[in-house]
């Protein structure tokens, strides 16, 4: 019996460039939660995507000699190889330029027009192309040739003098977004980005630009055929789109998960989604998602990491040299979900040697190489001591600490809890001496019970890795001759300590975290 619906939202990528480790970032974070939630009996979607609208993309196109067309459909399998390398498990993944999307983007904003929310305007202003975005001049910088620069991407703006364009009545959603904020306290997270949108919001609103009429490479609008969409009017509504909403075949999917638990997105675009898109859901009458999480910056050496700045590897290039699994593992425990984060090379060898490689990968083999020596490779019945023992302790208590630290999209403080018991268990075989066990005939039943209670624990840590390193928690499972790890849909249940069972095959194995080649690493 699923426990109802779990739906989370990574933003929907400008095609402008293959995806790099920022872009990792939030698709690995949205899919370590799914993982989790679907292992806690949730009926899991998870929506990301391309953003293949817009000024910004017409002009990459251009420049690369193709039709806009041509060019996304030239880039889009980098997006989805990636998420394949990376073992995402979305569930859907929603290009902008699909059939459907046009029918979901048309839809709502006919809704809009008949509701008497838009009006026909000129818009007289600035506008940044990288960041697609509309500025007043007070929020512009000025670079060193006096230029008005983009106070994100700092590149020079463009001056719209007077364009044609379809305006949403943002400017009358300012009294009732704020008290939106206050009567949602989760809405905005974490709590220092909340303040930030409220004061912004306490400055005033005002309407937005919602079609552009200077070029034609983007979503018709149906009532006035001269314009396209503006393309965050288009992409926002992705989410609807990937989460099942379909004016010709909408189903009841659409109505179990809207509205959504989690968008997760970078603290850049987290005004696009607590501002805009919520008012452009009041204004259809729409429920609103329960939490936009805006997460930190990926940073090396100081400075943001950026596709177009190009600084920085593909996740490919770490694959290659860490592995998938740890891979995933180190963005999730290392950088704090919510802050910025610094990332080096060194800091990724360090954590793989001591979290996965010494902690994680060496006490399976090691167990497993006792199971062998002493148990002639079966699970031992695990007799006296097992019931009452300081892994089974820390065990019992795991799932209530894990579960809280990812209500919280704290992924590295549940990453830690698992820790602890990965090394209180090395501890444990310090402090129990198998090899001191195995030479004394009475002390048979002692280590019996020794090794049971280790291999129970490495099944339990397999279960809760699971959600950060499913390659390895599978492997584990196989290798404790237990079944399907991704078939587990009660994590609560499947925790509890005890189901081992004695007779099972164990298997010793590869190393799972292989010495790395520290001589031969690249430059991040
Ligand atoms: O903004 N650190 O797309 P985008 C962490 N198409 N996360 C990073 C990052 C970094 N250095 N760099 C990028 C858009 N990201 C729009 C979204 S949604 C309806 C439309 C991640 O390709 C982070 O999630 O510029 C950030 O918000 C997103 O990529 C920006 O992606
Ligand atoms: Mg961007």
């Amino acid at each position: 019996m699923s426990k109802g619906t779990f739906s989370v939202t990574t933003p929907i990528y400008y095609i402008n460039a293959a995806p790099h480790l920022g872009t990792a970032y939030t698709t690995v974070a949205a899919d370590t939660i799914c993982r989790y939630q679907r292992m806690n009996g949730y009926d899991v979607a998870f929506v990301t995507g391309t953003d293949e609208h817009g000024q910004k993309i017409a002009e990459t196109a251009e420049k690369n000699g193709m039709t806009p067309q041509q060019w996304c459909d030239s880039l889009a399998p980098a997006f989805k190889e990636a998420w394949e390398l990376l073992d995402i498990n979305y569930t859907d993944f929603v290009r902008t330029t699909e059939e459907r999307q046009t029918r979901t983007v048309q839809d709502f904003w006919c809704g809009l027009y008949d509701a008497g929310w838009l009006y026909k305007g000129a818009y007289e202003g600035w506008y940044c192309v990288h960041e697609e975005t509309y500025y007043a001049e007070s929020d512009l910088e000025k670079n060193d040739e006096g230029e008005f620069v983009c106070p994100d991407c700092k590149r020079p703006v463009r001056r719209a003098a007077g364009e044609e364009n379809w305006f949403f009545k943002l400017s009358e959603f300012q009294d009732r977004l704020l008290a939106f904020y206050e009567e949602h306290p989760d809405f905005i997270r974490p709590a220092s980005r909340k303040n930030e949108i409220v004061s912004f919001v306490k400055g005033g609103l005002q309407d937005l630009s919602i079609s552009r009429s200077s070029f034609d490479w983007g979503i018709p609008l149906p009532f006035d055929e001269g314009h396209v969409c503006y393309v965050w009017a288009d992409a926002l509504l992705a989410y609807f789109t990937g989460m099942g909403y379909d004016q010709i075949e909408r189903g009841d999917e659409f109505e179990r998960r809207w509205p959504i638990q989690y968008h997760f997105v970078g603290k850049d675009i987290t005004r696009f989604h607590c501002v805009i898109w919520p008012a452009m859901l009041m204004a259809a009458g729409m429920p609103v998602a329960h939490t936009v999480f805006g997460h930190g910056f990926l940073l090396t050496k100081g400075e943001k990491m950026s596709k177009s700045k190009g600084n920085g590897l593909m996740p490919a290039d770490l694959v290659k040299v860490f592995g998938v699994d740890a891979y995933r593992y180190y963005f999730m425990s290392d950088v704090q979900f919510g802050h910025d984060g610094s990332i080096s090379m060194e800091r990724m060898v360090q954590v793989y040697n001591a979290d996965l490689a010494n902690t994680w990968g060496n006490l399976v083999s090691r167990v497993t190489n006792m199971t062998t020596k002493y148990f002639e490779g079966a699970v031992p019945a695990a007799s006296a001591g097992a019931e009452s023992n300081p892994l089974r302790e820390i065990a019992d208590a795991l799932y209530a600490e894990y579960d809280a630290c990812m209500a919280e999209v704290d992924f590295t403080g549940a990453a830690a809890a698992v820790q602890k018991l990965a090394g209180r268990v090395n501890l444990y075989v310090e402090e129990s001496a198998p090899w001191a066990l195995a030479k004394d005939p009475e002390k048979a039943d002692e280590l019996a019970a020794v090794i049971y209670n280790c291999l129970e624990a490495i099944r339990i840590i397999a279960l809760y890795m699971a959600p950060f390193m499913p390659n390895t928690s599978a492997d584990v499972f196989g290798r404790l001759g237990l079944g399907d790890i991704a078939e587990v849909t009660d994590i609560e249940a499947a925790t509890a300590w005890g189901q081992l069972p004695a007779g099972n095959p164990i298997e010793i194995g590869d190393p799972l975290f292989p010495r790395l080649d520290v001589d031969n690493l690249p430059e991040l």
